[in-house]
């Protein structure tokens, strides 16, 4: 039996994700982020096609690092403006039945109560569909607009996630105990308050005393993405995620990543195979190889070089406006985030990139790889990816929206499904559930259980 692949799409609440530029192609609907419309026919289309997940990044700040300057972020619209996500999931909630929703929140700037009473909603709201990417921000003009007077550094920011991720798991499962809610009308009695305890955390980051006011959500604990990819952000993941995000732009690299997380998760105590990796790639698929070819060509004719050199800049916390295009990229370690100037310099030693092939690699769907082809050719890539670097599936970008995730899922789906590679339902249950099929809740040995 093949190995099976696994489908998200990878969105934000903005016209430019990763494809910036785009946005200007007559076909291109990606300005309609602002009506319900668009993401309520998008997210039915991704159920049609057996997605597991619509998965909303967000970044908190702006793409100010490129020549000091937001300018060329704004023209160019790469990700700016950009809105919050998570007032899109109960709509798309509401109109599917089993596509999960994915959604970032930064850790940075708020307090673990607030960020797991809103967690808990989506979970109810979207009946046990929603997924949790915990990041740690890595704009400095995010951590200025939030009144800090700077990023905080790099490794500490996970430092503090840990913390931040132990008063959620307090809230979350050790503050409602099972069999807490009764909702007994004949008595009148809606929660049993014996079962339902307040949690202590008096910690080096954060303190919280009290019970929680949510009743648990299907899953308790949301399903939990994560996506750093530097040493320490690595080790996060492998302690935390249950889904976790690789940006690589050559398949060695892919390789390399998806073996230093099956490791870490084997020093962290947990099955290598106890998280899912999702690569960030990008397909461009049509009727025939011909037509995927010329769309891929006008999509780099109508690429935006500057789009894409705010992008990095931001990424990477480098200004990319000192460099020449003929500079070779070197790693040097950051307080933005580390892996996306490694993925350019250190971690496949087989590929030198200069600035300017790093910088039109992202124009096309950032640092995950463009496949291009028609059905046939892009399956037989797909199915060798997942086989030679052992990951599980893909966090798809679209370069056309939502004209990719039309293609994707009028071509590819069926191919894959053809070939015994893709799924032709979906499983019942919960989001963990229908990844995992090992119950609505966090499992032991993963840290989270133990707090229940
Ligand atoms: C596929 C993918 C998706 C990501 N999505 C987000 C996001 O939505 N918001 C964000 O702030 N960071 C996002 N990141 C960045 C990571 O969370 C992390 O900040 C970054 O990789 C730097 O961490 P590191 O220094 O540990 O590598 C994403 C990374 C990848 C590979």
């Amino acid at each position: 039996m093949p190995r099976q692949i696994r489908f998200n799409a990878f969105m934000m609440n903005c016209v430019g994700h990763l494809a910036p530029g785009q946005w200007t192609a007559p076909a291109d609907d990606s300005v309609g982020y602002l009506d319900t419309r668009y993401w309520v026919e998008l997210a039915k289309v991704l159920e049609e096609g057996f997605f597991d997940g619509l998965f909303l990044g967000d970044v908190t700040g702006i793409y100010d690092v490129y020549g000091d300057s937001p300018a060329a972020a704004l023209r160019t619209a790469a990700q700016v403006p950009m809105n919050d996500p998570v007032p899109l999931i109960p709509l798309m909630a509401h109109a599917t039945k089993h596509l999960g929703f994915g959604v970032t929140v930064s850790v940075a700037y708020e307090a673990p109560y607030l960020l797991a009473r809103r967690f808990t909603t989506l979970d109810q709201l979207s009946r046990g569909r929603v997924a949790w990417n915990v990041v740690t921000s890595y704009l400095q003009s995010g951590a200025l607009s939030l009144g800090q007077t700077e990023l905080r550094a790099h490794d500490e920011r996970y430092d503090r996630a840990d913390e931040f991720l132990e008063v959620c798991y307090k809230l979350w499962e050790g503050s409602w105990q099972e069999g807490a809610l009764r909702r007994d009308a004949e008595r009148g009695i809606y929660a049993d308050p014996a079962r339902v305890r307040k949690i202590t955390h008096k910690g080096r980051y954060f303190e919280s005393e009290g019970i929680f006011q949510c009743e648990p959500s299907p899953q308790r604990t949301p399903l939990l993405f994560q996506a750093g990819g530097s040493t320490r952000g690595t080790a996060f993941a492998a302690k935390h995620a249950e889904c976790i995000f690789l940006g690589a732009p050559t398949r060695n690299g892919l390789r390399k990543s998806a073996q230093s997380i099956r490791t870490a998760l084997t020093e962290a105590g947990r099955a290598p195979d106890s998280a899912l990796l999702f690569a960030m790639l990008t397909v461009i698929v049509d009727e025939t190889a011909e037509r995927a070819q010329a769309r891929y060509a006008a999509y780099q004719a109508r690429a935006s070089y500057e789009g894409a050199l705010a992008l990095l800049s931001g990424w990477t916390g480098i200004d990319l406006s000192r460099y020449r295009p003929d500079d070779t990229l070197a790693y040097v370690d950051t307080d933005a985030g580390q892996s996306a100037l490694a993925s350019f310099s250190k971690l496949d030693p087989e590929r030198v990139w200069t600035v300017r092939d790093a910088v039109e690699f992202v124009t096309i769907g950032g640092r995950g790889a463009v496949v291009v082809g028609d059905a046939a050719q892009v399956a037989d890539e797909l199915q060798a990816l997942v086989e030679e670097t052992d990951i599980d599936g893909f966090n798809l970008a679209w370069v056309e929206s939502p004209r990719t995730f039309h293609d994707i899922v009028q071509y590819l789906v069926p191919e894959l499904q053809r070939r015994g590679a893709y799924k032709t339902e979906y499983a019942e249950g919960t989001l963990r559930e229908k990844l995992f099929g090992n119950g609505a809740y966090l499992q032991a040995p993963h840290v989270g259980a133990s707090y229940r």
